[in-house]
Order: C-alpha cells, then sequence, then structure tokens
C-alpha cells in the first residue's frame, strides 16, 4: 500500500510503502510522478538501491543528462553525478561545492533539467544529529505570493542564466574550456522565462536564481539588479521552504521547474556521499506563451 505523507511546508512529501529496487508495475509509476508534479519534491526512506536500479528507476521517468563536470562521475556510471567532500587516494571523489548558493540545476542549458534524484549513501552525523541538510524552495507558492503588480510586471520578461555567472562567481573557474564547450547552449548565456509554466501542473513558476541569472533582458542594469535581489529574496524566504534532514537510504526527487534548492555546508570535517541522476527537460514555456490555455489568469 502506497501512502503519501505531506510535510508541513507547501511542498515535500514522503512516499511510504514502496521499495524501489522492485520493478515498479506502470500504475505505481504514475503514482510517483503524479505525487512528484503535485508536491515538487518527494522522498523514499530506507532504500538500499544499487547504482544500477538507481540509474535504471531514472530512466523510466526519462532521458538522462550527463553532467558536464565529467571528472565527478561514478566510475563506470557516466549518468551518476558525485556529491561528495571524500577523497579517494587524495583526490576529490564527487563535487564537494554543490548546492552552495540557491538554484536550479540545469538552468543554464537551454533545455533544462526537469528533475534530479539525489540518493543518500553517507550522511554526516554529530551528537546523534545528522547534517547536511538540503533546503528546497518552491516556486509555485513564491510566484502565487507575489502582488498582483508584480505578477503583472513579469508577465513576458526574460532572463539570462550564464554558467559562468555560477561557475566564477561563487565556484571559480571550475570548469575548464573543453567541459565549458560541452554546456549544450556552449555553455554561453542561455535566455529563459522569468517566470515559466509548469509543462505538467501549468502552474507559474518563478525562474530566476541567485547562482545563475545576471540580468533581466530589456532593462537597464540598475533595475535589472533591483528586480532580481527583489525576486531572489523574494523566493527563499522560510515559508516557501521545506528543508530535508537526510538519512541514509533516502531517495529524493526534485522538480527542477517548480523548485530550487541549496545545501547546507554545517558538518566538515565530516564525511558526505550523495549520488544523483538529472533527468532531461523540454524548452520552458513562459507565462505569456502559455497564455491561451490559461485565458483569464493572471
Ligand atoms: C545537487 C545539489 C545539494 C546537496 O546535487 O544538485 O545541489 O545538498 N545538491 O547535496
Ligand atoms: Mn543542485
Amino acid at each position: 500500500m502506497i501512502s503519501i505523507r505531506r510535510t508541513n511546508a507547501p511542498l515535500g512529501a514522503e512516499i511510504q510503502g514502496i521499495d524501489l529496487t522492485g520493478e515498479l508495475d506502470d500504475a505505481i509509476l504514475a503514482a510517483i510522478v503524479d505525487a512528484w508534479h503535485e508536491h515538487e519534491v518527494i522522498f523514499f526512506r530506507g532504500q538500499t538501491l544499487s547504482p544500477e536500479q538507481h540509474v535504471c528507476l531514472s530512466r523510466r521517468l526519462g532521458e538522462l543528462e550527463l553532467h558536464v563536470r565529467s571528472e565527478f562521475a561514478k566510475p563506470g556510471h557516466p549518468e551518476i553525478f558525485v556529491v561528495s567532500n571524500m577523497l579517494e587516494n587524495g583526490k576529490p571523489i564527487g563535487a564537494s561545492d554543490a548546492g552552495a548558493t540557491w538554484h536550479s540545476d540545469s538552468c543554464c542549458r537551454r533545455e533544462p533539467s526537469s528533475g534530479s534524484l539525489l540518493y543518500a549513501r553517507q550522511v554526516p552525523r554529530r551528537d546523534g544529529k545528522m547534517l547536511g541538510d538540503t533546503l528546497f524552495s518552491s516556486m509555485t507558492a513564491a510566484y502565487e505570493a507575489l502582488p498582483d503588480e508584480m505578477k503583472m510586471r513579469l508577465r513576458g520578461l526574460r532572463c539570462v542564466n550564464s554558467i559562468d555567472n555560477g561557475y566564477t562567481r561563487v565556484r571559480r573557474n571550475v570548469l575548464d574550456e573543453n567541459q565549458r564547450s560541452r554546456v549544450p547552449g556552449h555553455g554561453a548565456d542561455v535566455e529563459h522565462p522569468v517566470v515559466r509554466v509548469h509543462p505538467h501542473t501549468g502552474r507559474k513558476c518563478i525562474y530566476v536564481n541567485e547562482s545563475y541569472t545576471t540580468h533581466i533582458v530589456g532593462l537597464s542594469a540598475d533595475d535589472s539588479r533591483a528586480l532580481l535581489d527583489i525576486l531572489t529574496a523574494h523566493v527563499t524566504q522560510p515559508q516557501f521552504v521545506y528543508r530535508h534532514n537526510w538519512q541514509v537510504g533516502d531517495l529524493l526527487m526534485w522538480d527542477n521547474c517548480s523548485t530550487q534548492h541549496k545545501a547546507m555546508f554545517d558538518y566538515a570535517p565530516l564525511h558526505r556521499l550523495m549520488e544523483r541522476t538529472t533527468l532531461q527537460g523540454i524548452l520552458p514555456l513562459s507565462d505569456v506563451e502559455h497564455e491561451p490555455a490559461m485565458a483569464g489568469q493572471v
């Protein structure tokens, strides 16, 4: 029996009663996808997934992206991106800086990821408390909470997301020329709607983030900065956030259109080991392009 337990936040639900190692039948898979779209973040506790099972489950949900930082792919599993602060033979086995600031995965691609599946293999623990939480913020709840004048002001606006902004401002040149050239959209700047319409739910989602969005198209530098500062501060307010306290064996899926996330770095020198697969998405739809079907709504 599947049961779905919502968190107290506007997003997030735990799905109980499913063993993800088993062959999932189509009805169960459809129920999982529906719960994911509705709750934006869903998680399954106590799973014992092999890398093959993690990839296999992810493939049932769509095509997978290969992360541009291929040095952090799990050996033998190019679809798995390792997030960890651990070393092996003196070398990092994963990205130790993933999620340092608020973002949505692969938002610098022309067709950004629809969702990511993160599996917890090792979770740091101090004094009986698990550390290294991840924060998720609902971009649908954040949009809904905007004053009507702001919703009108944002209609049809476009923003630029830049991989350089994320990786140089926050992480300082971690991509080499070869890696940059492999980011679809050429690792250059990519233009997206400021407000996206979710392809499955039709809900409007704010799609600017503090890590990668450099400016809003057509505004002066000052106006653009001011509006971005308002929006990035707005979308990460605690009332829109679910904070996930990890346990070993958690498999958590988030929607990269309707949520943003950020990692807590409160555990060094303890070790953390997470593995991620990333689902390919489609070209974002803007609030204006979507209007015929959404007539009458702000
Ligand atoms: C990611 C990411 C955050 C975390 O894997 O995309 O941002 O808490 N991770 O590990
Ligand atoms: Mn991320």
